[in-house]
């Protein structure tokens, strides 16, 4: 695990979207993993902003997100589809038909989950994941207690996730209480991980993720499990990580490395 601090949630935004850019750039067609949430909109306005001055081009990506609440219609101004779209995909040249969200409406959740995990193959993996973390320890909605090999499924979410999305609602009884969601043994298999975090309600998370124990009581531990991690954070949230030093020390360092 690559751990990154910068300066400012600007800048982790800029620095997050150009891996996602040198990714595209390498391989047009590549598939994107999308997270919603507050923390990405940086990272998808720096993409975006790309797309429009430097003709970053999206017409071959795939993108699979992440997440979606159940019960929520893709019209609704709170569900993940109309999240992407209007923050991303509208302001993009990404194919509509290239385009997958979890279904929050389907009529049948199981066999709708195989399907979204046999797309992902079907369609080659995932190459770079964006992911966010909750203040919890969840990546997508992996809630703690979530197997570290769990797939797409149903999920009931925790209190504290719904009461930390209840400000997006008009009524705290309007949060979704379930949601479907990539497992955490879905998001490992993508062969690029992207986590970014800012704020100081993140803090606690972030330092049980990177130097706690790998647990499914933090589903975000997981990522030391994976090859080829980066998180992304800013000062706050990095202000609880006792390996600092380290971190910025490698950040100086590591690009003079030899190449390998
Ligand atoms: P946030 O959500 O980016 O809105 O803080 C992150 C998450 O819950 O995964």
């Amino acid at each position: 695990m690559e751990v990154v601090v910068m300066p400012s949630y600007e800048a982790m935004s800029l620095a997050a979207a150009k891996l996602v850019a040198d990714i595209l750039n390498a391989k047009p067609n590549a598939v994107l993993g999308m997270a919603t949430g507050s923390t990405p909109l940086g990272v998808y306005q720096e993409l975006v902003r790309m797309h429009r001055e430097e003709g970053l081009d999206f017409a071959q990506v795939t993108t699979f997100n992440l997440d979606e609440y159940v019960g929520l219609p893709r019209q609704h101004t709170q569900s993940y589809h109309y999240f992407m779209h209007e923050n991303f995909f509208r302001h993009v040249n990404v194919s509509p038909g290239n385009i997958y969200i979890p279904s929050g409406t389907t009529s049948n959740y199981r066999s709708f989950c195989d399907w979204y995990e046999q797309r992902i193959k079907d369609c080659g993996g995932i190459d770079v994941q964006i992911l966010g973390i909750g203040s919890d320890g969840h990546i997508a909605f992996n809630e703690p207690g979530s197997s570290l090999s769990s797939r797409t499924r149903l999920k009931t979410l925790a209190k504290s996730t719904i009461d930390d999305n209840a400000r997006f609602f008009d009524r705290p009884s309007d949060v979704p209480i379930y949601a479907i969601t990539m497992g955490v043994g879905t998001i490992l298999e993508a062969r690029q991980l992207v986590l970014l975090a800012t704020g100081a309600n993140k803090s606690q998370a972030v330092a049980a993720m990177v130097e706690g124990p790998v647990t499914s009581m933090t589903t975000a531990s997981a990522l030391q499990l994976h090859p080829s991690a980066q998180v992304f954070l800013d000062e706050s949230a990095a202000s609880e990580l006792k390996m600092r030093e380290y971190y910025d020390w490698v950040k100086i360092k590591k690009p003079h490395a030899p190449p390998v």
